[in-house]
């Protein structure tokens, strides 16, 4: 990916970001260090606890037979639906024996150049607050139920397992060109809204999609969004929206080749030839994509989820 023997580099003390890349300004707050690690995980309460309890049912209904059979595996394996927001010591021990991953809270957003090293390490950084029942259908900044059901169960698949730290190591190289909302967009398009083909039908796999209720349908099954053939250049050129369901959605044939594609391109030369900008429109098909499903738009031409628009 991401990293050649050319350019070993050690990637267990936090990198610098360079001057000049643009980053969201975060503030750190005053009880963490600069690996923005909490102390320990939330002492949660009893309605924080049905909260999860709830989300976990309502998507236990709509992902049979539309979640990647790795992701619901994963849930198993690591016995997500016992009750209760999980003990991020109890399901680190488990991962730590399936694939040597681990889950470490954060108490929100971090930032990117923290983020890469923790992936890097093979620590998964997990917002520790959970949503509100006010807030229970959509949040836009990650909480516990995304970050832990959506993300974690991924991660006992050994071959996701190794995608993902090659992300993180990814950082490193995207920092130095400056081109990390290029790499954000690959991140957008697998890890968050990725789908996949198994035995030829489309399952969704990204933590975005799998944590929802709505678009877990809507990227499977809506006549809506485009489902493209994922090709790493194309997807790093690509904007992407973060406050409505995607007009697309790229579809990997399986993790072996998503981590073949990545670790297999050159990226000093894609970052060389990449402008700084998105090239592609969100909603656009071009000439030498690989299209599963062309979209009809329908649901972003009705004005998407701000006009009320039904999301087919
Ligand atoms: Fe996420």
């Amino acid at each position: 990916m991401m990293t050649t023997a050319t350019d070993q580099q050690d990637f267990t003390t936090l990198p610098e970001m360079p001057e000049g890349v643009f980053t969201a300004p975060l503030k750190r707050p005053a009880h963490v260090g600069d690996d923005w690690l909490e102390p320990k995980q939330t002492e949660y309460t009893g309605e924080d606890d049905a909260i999860w309890n709830d989300l976990f049912a309502r998507q236990m209904d709509v992902l049979p037979g539309r979640a990647a059979s790795a992701f619901m595996n994963g849930l198993e394996k690591l016995d997500l639906g016992q009750g209760g927001v999980p003990d991020f010591g109890r399901l680190s021990e488990e991962l730590d024996r399936l694939t040597g991953w681990s889950v470490v809270p954060v108490p929100m957003l971090i930032p990117d150049h923290v983020f890469f090293w923790h992936l890097a390490n093979r620590r998964f950084p997990a917002g520790n607050f959970i949503r509100t029942r006010e807030t229970f259908d959509y949040i836009q900044e990650p909480d516990v139920f995304h970050d832990v059901f959506g993300h974690v169960p991924m991660l006992t698949d050994p071959v996701y397992a190794d995608y993902m730290q090659e992300y993180g190591k990814a950082g490193w190289k995207a920092m130095r060109y400056n081109r990390l909302k290029a790499l954000g967009a690959l991140y957008w398009y697998t890890v968050e809204f990725g789908l996949m083909l198994e035995h030829g039908e489309v399952r969704a796999y990204g933590a975005g999609i799998l944590s929802g209720p709505t678009e877990v349908v809507f990227a499977v099954e809506g006549r809506s969004p485009n489902r493209i053939m994922l090709s790493v250049d194309r997807v790093m050129r690509t904007d992407y929206v973060i406050s409505d369901l995607q007009p697309t959605y790229f579809v990997i044939e399986s993790f072996e080749d998503l981590y073949r594609q990545t670790v297999e391109r050159d990226f000093d030369r894609l970052y060389r030839n990449l402008p700084p900008a998105f090239t592609y429109a969100n909603s656009a098909i071009i000439d030498v994509d690989n299209v599963a499903h062309r979209g009809t738009q329908e649901y972003l031409l009705r004005g998407g989820r701000g006009s009320g628009a039904d999301p087919v």
